[in-house]
């Protein structure tokens, strides 16, 4: 693959928020004559290594769909890997996420998560709660309908008992979402040469630029990275507007 220089990139126009969609991993096993779990344990590479990349550039927040509510009717045997792994790799990395000033963070339905999934997660954000260099979002048994659905809920519930007064504006509704305070993300990236956005920060990437790859996860470096920021800032982002209105 060329590769594309760093120095390509402008520092003043980096998305502050990208979402990525981490696929491939068992078509990548696959290939190999691998069990898909093999797949799995290369992506948690390539997570390390597009964080900290990511980190490095200044990007802000970084959110990785990595598990979503639809994920539990693969194979019992996967599941169990999948959640083996992320204990496993959250142990592995929590001190590489302190020294690099890493907050973790988590979005979606984390009761339903084995229990000892749930406790390295929340030692995980709570070690690094202080942390401000850049926020690593995992979505984990997370989907946007999930999200919504509950911010919806929620509201009449508050409504009902006269805490919330209607009609709500976009950014009330907003903080009803798992998402709370963090900005939309300006780069969404898919790989494994899928176009589809499976349920995955749908209110919040009403906006959002997308940048589809036909690379597996596993095989995914921080130079796809970089040609993803390049594309995205060969964007002209019209928010609705006319071409000629931006240039006002
Ligand atoms: C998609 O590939 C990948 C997943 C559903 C899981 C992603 C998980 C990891 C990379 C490991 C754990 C993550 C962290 C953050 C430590 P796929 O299995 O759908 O691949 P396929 O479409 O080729 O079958």
């Amino acid at each position: 693959m060329e590769t594309t220089n760093l120095l390509e990139i402008n520092k003043e126009n980096l998305p502050q928020h990208i979402a990525i969609i981490m696929d491939g991993n068992g078509r990548w096993a696959k290939q190999r004559g691998m069990p898909r779990l093999f797949g799995h344990r290369h992506g948690v590479k390539t997570v390390r290594e597009i964080a900290e990349a990511s980190a490095e550039l200044g990007i802000k927040y970084l959110t990785l769909y990595a598990f979503s509510t639809e994920n539990w009717s693969r194979p019992e045997l996967e599941v169990k890997g999948l959640m083996s792994l992320l204990v496993e790799t959250l142990k592995i990395e929590l001190n590489a996420l302190k020294k690099n000033k890493i907050r973790l963070r988590a979005i979606g339905d984390l009761s339903q998560l084995p229990e000892k999934t749930q406790q390295a997660l929340l030692m995980g954000m709570d070690e690094t709660t202080e942390n401000n260099r850049m926020d690593l979002i995992l979505a984990l048994n997370y989907s946007s309908r999930w999200e919504i659905m509950l911010a919806v809920n929620q509201i009449a519930q508050d409504s009902k008992s006269g805490s919330l007064q209607l009609p709500l504006d976009e950014a009330g509704f907003s903080n009803y979402l798992s998402t709370r305070g963090i900005p939309d993300p300006e780069l969404m990236i898919r790989t494994s040469g899928e176009y589809r956005i499976s349920n995955f920060l749908l209110w919040q990437s009403a906006y959002t630029e997308f940048h589809f790859t036909s690379v597996f996860w596993p095989d995914f470096t921080k130079q796809h990275l970089y040609q993803a920021i390049l594309d995205y800032q060969g964007r002209q982002r019209r928010f609705g507007k006319t071409a000629e209105q931006l240039k006002i």
